[in-house]
């Protein structure tokens, strides 16, 4: 059994996560989602919120349904240590992402020696990340077609 950990802020979980966890779940036979804080980043859902919202999505998708989801309490080599993950697996939409995921990759390994695999998502999804999904959202615009089903309603009730 290889453990592999997919750790992320999921504020929220977007139909490019979906997708990045599918490719992963075909890879290694078990899959952890873990909920972390980013301490750049304000967060706007709850991280029990999260995990919860993520945790859905996953288990009514076939290709994911056996994903765990996980919040991770403190530091994420930690996390990963703990459960015996051997690795980190990270979705790329395009060299920005690759630019900010590097030093982090870098200074996992530095850390504990813990590797990170780098999945490439599918374009039809470049354009979705957690952040612009919340800003269309602020404004009354329509995410619906952004996100899995019931994480719309989480993002609009938070903005209420
Ligand atoms: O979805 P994000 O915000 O790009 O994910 C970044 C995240 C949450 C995975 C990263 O900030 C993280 O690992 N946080 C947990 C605390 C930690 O280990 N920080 C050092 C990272 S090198």
């Amino acid at each position: 059994m290889t453990t592999v950990v997919c750790p992320g802020s999921f504020d929220p979980f977007t139909l490019g996560h979906l997708d990045v966890l599918r490719r992963t779940r075909a890879m290694f036979d078990d899959v952890v989602v873990g909920v972390a804080k980013n301490a750049g980043k304000s967060g706007l859902l709850d991280p029990e919120v999260r995990a919860g919202l993520a945790r859905a999505a996953l288990a009514a998708d076939p290709a994911t349904a056996d994903v765990r989801v996980a919040l991770v309490p403190g530091l994420l080599v930690d996390f990963c240590r703990d459960i015996g993950a051997v690795a980190v697996v990270k979705g790329l939409r395009g060299g920005a992402d690759f630019d900010s995921e590097a030093p982090m990759a870098l200074m996992n390994r530095h850390l504990t020696g813990l590797e990170t695999v780098f999945v490439v998502g599918d374009p039809a999804y470049a354009h979705i990340a957690s952040s612009l999904v919340k800003d269309v959202a602020r404004y009354g615009g329509r995410i619906e077609d952004l996100v899995p089903a019931g994480v719309a309603e989480a993002v609009r009730a938070a903005f209420a």
